[in-house]
């Protein structure tokens, strides 16, 4: 263990027989971590389950100190935590270090929320009654975390499931548990109670899965990550009518329209295809470009990909990394390869890629058509598929045809368009003229099969929290 990163995972994190983590830029191994089996997740579960009514009975303004504290330190530790996520999943260090900041925006914003969970008087229907409504904790919550974003998928759960009075444990991503538990050790440091958030590695996910759904305690999972495991989840708690919050997949197009800024436009897209090496639920899965300004968008887009710096995200800090495994390097090259063989073209030149890793070159391919299996799958990966349509309701058409429904972006100068077209797209987050929608402050969520439940703002707390309706009879006077 000679990276300084290290020295934020406590020693008995580790275990030379458990869950192997690998740096996808070269393969090289990290760490070797404990992986918990499902015995020792329903004790654990059991654990938080106990933890739960001391913390729950603290006052707002204690639990939201402790958060606050918490805060504090990973703003401390920013630069270990970050490179920890570089080494675990590749991501260039500027952006771990942009994601440690926005996990640790959600553990401030809900340490103030905390002490905003009100409850309502409600005007009575009878004399001599009166109405209240309490907000209480869920009870003990568990969430299944992606390796997307290794932080802030959790902190996003954790901070508001903390905040309401609950307690949670958290599957982390078996690919990225390492920032996972540099983030536990922090929260204990800064006073949250040992049994009440727990973060546990699991080699076997779906034996994860399996306790958090039937173990009778677990009143609520949090889940970020694919429809197909989402759909899984939802049969499986079915049994005992749990409340859950799904972050699924998506298939966010991208409308540009000819009155749009173009060099706006092509920030954006940038933004939103090639953040994390596309592999974000929320990024730009299709680009739907209009006839007028097609040519001229898919130019300046070539260009700005061409120009993009691949590699390893510890030397190439500001560049663009490798995916997350050579499993999805291949699986996006297959998309592109299916894509071309169908009448799509690779526009410009992508730029050089290392010969070893899990890398993916960054490319336009143009000639896209609906039918290809490019402009429907999640592609995860750094590929910019251009669709081109002629007038505002084909683009809706193209837009709208899709099970998926978490993020869209549009891009027109028109003000009467963008509200038409903003009120009629079929998802639960909309861009407009923005190509990055992400924060701690607005309800992140989708609809249809991207799932349900929002993350971040004051509708972030409530997922957590229960409504208890009390009607007061007898006050006659
Ligand atoms: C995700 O990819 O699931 C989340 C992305 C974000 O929060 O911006």
């Amino acid at each position: 263990m000679t990276d300084p990163a290290m020295q934020l995972l406590r020693p008995e994190y580790l275990d030379a027989t458990g869950l192997k983590v690998t740096n996808p830029a070269d393969g090289s191994e990290v760490a070797t971590i404990r992986s918990y089996n499902g015995a020792e997740l329903t004790g654990i579960v059991d654990r938080a389950e106990a933890a739960r009514h001391e913390w729950a009975a603290r006052t707002a303004k204690e639990r939201s100190d402790v958060l606050r504290a918490w805060y504090n330190l990973m703003c401390i530790e920013a630069d270990a935590l970050a490179r920890l996520m570089t080494l675990e999943s590749g991501k260039p260090l500027d952006e771990a270090r942009g994601e440690v900041k926005y996990a640790a925006a959600f553990v401030e914003w809900f340490s103030e929320e905390a002490r905003r969970a009100y409850g309502e008087v409600i005007p009575p229907h009878a004399a001599g009654k009166r109405i209240v409504t309490l907000r209480q904790p869920v009870g003990t919550c568990a969430a299944i975390t992606p390796w997307n974003f290794p932080l802030a998928m959790i902190t996003r759960k954790v901070g508001p499931a903390l905040a309401a009075g609950c307690s949670i444990v958290v599957k982390p991503a078996a690919l990225t548990p390492l920032s996972a538990l540099a983030l536990e050790n922090l929260a204990h440091q800064a006073g949250v109670p040992q049994d009440l958030f727990r973060v546990a590695p699991a080699i076997r996910s779906s034996e994860a899965g399996d306790v958090f759904c039937t173990h009778p305690m677990v009143r609520k999972i949090s889940f970020t990550g694919s429809t197909e495991v989402g759909k899984v989840i939802m049969a499986k708690a079915a049994d005992q009518v749990k409340r859950l919050s799904l972050e699924l997949g998506g298939n966010a197009p991208f409308i540009v329209f000819d009155d749009a800024d173009l060099d706006s436009a092509v920030d954006g897209a940038m933004a939103s295809r090639f953040r994390n090496a596309g592999q974000t639920c929320v990024c730009a899965n299709r680009f739907l470009v209009q006839a007028g300004v097609h040519d001229a968008f898919v130019e300046r887009l070539t260009a700005r990909v061409a120009a993009l710096q691949v590699g390893d995200g510890v030397e190439n800090p500001s560049g663009m990394g490798p995916l997350i495994s050579d499993k999805d390097a291949n699986r996006v090259a297959d998309l592109v390869k299916e894509a071309e063989a169908q009448g799509a073209s690779k526009a410009g030149k992508a730029p050089a890629i290392p010969e070893q890793g899990a890398f993916h070159a960054p490319l336009v391919l143009t000639g896209v058509t609906t039918d290809m299996a490019i402009a429907h799958e999640e592609i995860f990966g750094p590929v910019a598929p251009v669709i081109r349509f002629t007038d505002e309701s084909e683009a809706m058409r193209i837009a709208n045809d899709t099970p998926f429904g978490l993020a869209a972006y549009v891009y027109t100068a028109d003000f009467a368009r963008q509200w038409r077209v903003m009120e009629g797209l079929e998802y639960g987050m909309v861009g407009v003229n923005d190509g990055l929608i992400s924060t701690e402050v607005a309800p992140f969520g989708g609809v249809k099969e991207s799932g349900f439940g929002r993350e971040g703002s004051s509708h972030g707390l409530a997922e957590y929290m229960n409504i208890k309706y009390c009607l007061i009879g007898g006050l006659e006077r």
